[in-house]
């Protein structure tokens, strides 16, 4: 494994991983904590990290890409995740588009992938993931979305190994994602591991709310929406509800 620093108690990797950015750090540094106390999620949301049994952690990337390609690196990351936790645990977590996994139907890991410029070029990519691993229950306002690996798994799950298996899994799809800048290596499996292929979707937080079938993604990295007029819309970004989970009926 790459460079691993881990801390008690920190704000949020994501932030301590830009500070360590910003003083010079490596691409492939990881920082990891037992508790975050400003843990952030996406949307502005915040993410519950106030259990040492979850694993927080970020990983510092330096690209030399350009800024368009850095969202397909969040879906490289949901989907090495998935197969990490799947070889550690034996359990097989759905992706909700673009980087939810999903156990269950609720909420296991989220990944927050976040972009910082310089001069016009990216300066770092810093992709936070948070994964439930052995809580055994949840706060009120989140305990009917989430789920961990330990209560799927009707026992504890080694958070070590999974970071590990995590690191590897997703610096291995990362490298290859390099060669290619686009996410045709890996369309068939995310598209496999979709929980949305094929229900129906309802896209919000876009200019227009679009509802229609979800196809998969396309070596973009977008979700590809089939209307009711049958016309074929890619969604770069929005959220997405799935029909018959968190609550859209
Ligand atoms: C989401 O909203 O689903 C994304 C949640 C991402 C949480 C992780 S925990 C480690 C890293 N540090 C943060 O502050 N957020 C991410």
């Amino acid at each position: 494994m790459n460079k691993l620093i881990r801390l008690p108690e920190v704000d949020s990797t994501n932030e301590e991983a830009r500070r360590l950015a910003l003083r010079g750090a490596e691409e492939g540094t990881i920082v990891m904590a037992d508790r975050q106390t400003a843990g952030r999620g996406r949307r502005g949301r915040s993410w519950y990290s106030d259990s040492a049994d979850s694993l927080y952690f970020s990983i510092l990337l330096r690209p030399g890409f350009i800024p368009d390609r850095a969202s397909m690196v969040t879906l490289v990351a949901a989907l090495a995740t998935g197969q990490a936790i799947e070889r550690i645990s034996g359990l097989k977590p759905a992706i909700k588009w673009p980087n939810d996994l999903l156990l269950s139907e609720k909420k296991v890991c989220g990944i927050l992938t976040e972009l910082h410029m310089e001069e016009g070029r990216i300066a770092s990519l810093i992709v936070g993931i948070g994964i439930n691993v052995n809580q055994k229950n949840f706060p009120g306002d989140i305990a009917s979305m989430a789920t961990s690996l330990q209560i799927e798994k009707g026992k504890p799950v080694d958070k070590e190994r999974l970071l590990s298996a995590l690191c590897d899994s997703f610096l291995e799809k990362y490298h290859e994602f390099l060669l290619h800048e686009d996410l045709s290596f890996l369309q068939t499996e995310y598209n496999t591991a979709l929980i949305s292929r094929g229900r129906q979707v309802k896209v919000s937080g876009t200019a227009q709310e679009l509802v229609g079938e979800a196809l998969g993604i396309n070596t973009a990295g977008e979700l590809l929406v089939k209307k009711e007029d049958g016309s074929i819309e890619p969604v770069y970004a929005g959220e997405v509800s799935v029909r018959g989970i968190y609550g859209y009926v």
